[in-house]
């Protein structure tokens, strides 16, 4: 069945909640990243162009006590999302009450309000994210409609995403905006990939990518290991792994995979290596059968950049979670970065799914070349592990 999306509902006029996903970095005030607010807009100016009255909700950050709210207020995303649309946007520094309610009765058509930080409500009894009954439906008595286009927080079932639709009036009235629809597009192609279809996996530990990698191996030719993670399949390899990262709780199920699917996984054959974990010590570059019980491997090696680049030459299909290298430090992102650019330049079906693999590219600037980079984290890799996303089912039901 096909999900349904804003274009297919009579907006005109109507009070419009759209959920989006405005969980940016914010440093001394200032939006370090608008990947996110960037990717809401055409949701946004699509529903101005049909003169719904445009009444925004996203969470940012998470808030346990008092001392977090000053750092999650929503503001500056206002601010940022005037700017970007050249049209003012009314910030309600509340979650409810008379100024929200006020301020929404007097909407005109074209007008906007952003919401604050839907998770000021976890403060007490954690009422987003415990999708908490009352406040859903007081949510969804501001609006005629409802749109989610935070596929970020799709992997969530809070009020602010499933709540809402759960309790809006008119539940015919419920849809996905432009951004999920085209998250989704991306995604869906992996379902019947072309092939080859290659999936690389960085970053620290297996434990966070075990569901990836059991629902992936079945169906990539290839499955890419870098980062930290691939030490430990290395270890369960029974190679010695110095003072590399070790995920030790993980080392059994490297071994069942390495057992069951060993053709499938391609792990790293050198790295460069140091003693100490930082950027000032100068690097060597070893093979994994040489590394001493002082080394450790921050980077993948060039003998191993150019073995994933032989598996990648052919590849119709290619989804990339996590770097390779320790990506904050300069001197071990470097073949991150050139396998990003390889697979630019080789014009290579490429998904880029999750926060640093996308931080990555958007550094080395081709996140605007590759297919599709993700807006969410979490929420992709829950769809790489072949999980249904509350946020998403919600609007399908
Ligand atoms: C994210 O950044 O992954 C989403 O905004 C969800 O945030 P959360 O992990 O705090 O729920």
């Amino acid at each position: 069945m096909k999900i349904k999306t804003i274009r297919d509902l009579d907006i005109k006029n109507k009070k419009v909640l759209i959920r989006c996903d405005f969980n940016v970095p914010i440093k001394d005030g200032k939006i370090v990243d608008d990947t996110r607010i960037v990717g809401a807009l055409d949701t946004i100016c699509y529903a101005l162009e049909k003169d719904a009255k445009v009444i925004l909700f996203s969470h940012l950050g998470r808030v346990k006590e008092e001392k977090d709210l000053e750092k999650n207020n929503l503001e500056p995303v206002a601010k940022k999302l005037s700017s970007l649309l050249g049209r003012n946007v009314k910030f309600i520094p509340t979650t409810r009450g008379q100024e929200l309610e006020n301020a929404i009765q007097n909407m005109k058509s074209k007008d906007i309000i952003l919401v604050q930080n839907t998770r000021y409500e976890d403060l007490e009894g954690k009422k987003e994210s415990s999708n908490d009954c009352e406040l859903g439906a007081y949510w969804a008595s501001l609006g005629d409609v409802f749109i989610n286009d935070a596929f970020g927080t799709a992997h969530r079932a809070h009020a602010s995403n499933v709540g809402i639709p759960t309790h809006l009036n008119d539940k015919s009235n419920v849809a996905i905006g432009f951004l999920i629809e085209k998250e989704l597009k991306a995604l869906e192609c992996l379902e019947n990939p072309k092939k080859p279809y290659i999936v690389i996996l960085g970053g620290a530990k297996v434990t966070d990518k075990i569901g990836v990698i059991e629902n992936l191996v079945k169906k990539a030719d290839k499955i890419l290991i870098g980062g930290g993670m691939a030490f430990t399949f290395l270890k369960a390899e029974g190679f010695h792994i110095g003072k590399s990262l070790l995920d030790s709780e993980s080392i059994d199920f490297c071994k069942k995979v390495l057992k069951e699917q060993g053709e499938k996984i391609v792990l790293p054959v050198d790295f460069a290596v140091t003693n100490e974990f930082t950027n000032e010590e100068e690097y060597r570059v070893k093979d994994i059968s040489d590394l001493s019980v002082e080394e450790m491997g921050l980077d993948i090696g060039p003998k191993t950049l150019h073995l994933f680049e032989s598996y990648l030459e052919n590849a119709k299909t290619v989804v990339w979670n996590g770097p390779l290298g320790v990506y904050e430090l300069e001197k071990y992102k470097k073949n991150t970065d050139k396998l990003l650019k390889y697979l630019v330049d080789h014009n290579i079906k490429t998904i880029l799914a999750g926060g640093d693999i996308v931080a990555a590219a958007n550094v080395c600037n081709v996140k605007d070349k590759v297919y599709h980079a993700s807006t969410g984290g979490g929420a992709t890799l829950e769809y790489l592990e072949g999980k249904k996303l509350p946020g998403i089912e919600v609007i399908n039901k």
